[in-house]
């Protein structure tokens, strides 16, 4: 029986738990940005909840990606239940605070997941996984470089309103490569 079940998926137990458990965290970062747009949009920073909309859609592709991969193996991909999502924050820096913090908490995840894959021999998840090792890293760049515009712009006067402009424009890496 073990042997069907083995025949079944190619990924080892673990494995497909902390893929699963990346499934929840991208999911909840979706709803997180989510919630984030929302507040951008309802305290006046159009810009910022644009961006934020975006990025929301754009962790639900992670989930996606990620839910894919461990269907394709024979998995079993887990809708995930998500909860605990802040609808407030402290202010507009504060957004992005969060914003960055849970970047860093992602990244370090994918790490330990890379790290799980080359332990138990899993080389076809690590090569899968190096696509979210990289976006980390651009995504990691843009919420730094976001909490930054709020010290070298400043949020006196029109401050906050030249922030909110300036963030969609992040941009990672040399563009016109
Ligand atoms: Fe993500
Ligand atoms: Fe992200």
């Amino acid at each position: 029986m073990k042997d069907l079940v083995r025949m079944r998926t190619s990924l080892k137990e673990e494995i497909e738990h902390v893929l699963n458990e990346q499934i929840k965290m991208e999911a909840h970062s979706s709803a997180i940005y989510l919630a984030m747009a929302s507040w951008c949009d309802r305290n006046g920073f159009l810009h910022s909840a644009e961006y934020l909309y975006k990025q929301s859609d754009e962790e639900r592709h992670h989930m996606l990606k990620i839910f894919k991969y461990v269907a394709d193996m024979g998995g079993t991909a887990i809708s995930p239940e998500i909860m605990n999502v802040p609808q407030e924050f402290d202010s507009f820096r504060n957004v992005f605070e969060s914003a960055l913090e849970q970047e860093i908490a992602v990244t370090h995840s994918i790490n330990r997941i890379v790290d799980a894959c080359r332990r138990s021999f899993d080389f076809g998840t690590e090569e899968f996984m190096k696509w979210f090792v990289k976006e980390q890293i651009e995504e990691e760049y843009i919420a730094r470089r976001a909490v930054e515009l709020f010290d070298v712009i400043g949020e006196e006067g029109v401050g906050r309103y030249m922030i909110d402009k300036a963030i969609p424009e992040i941009t990672f890496g040399d563009e016109s490569a």
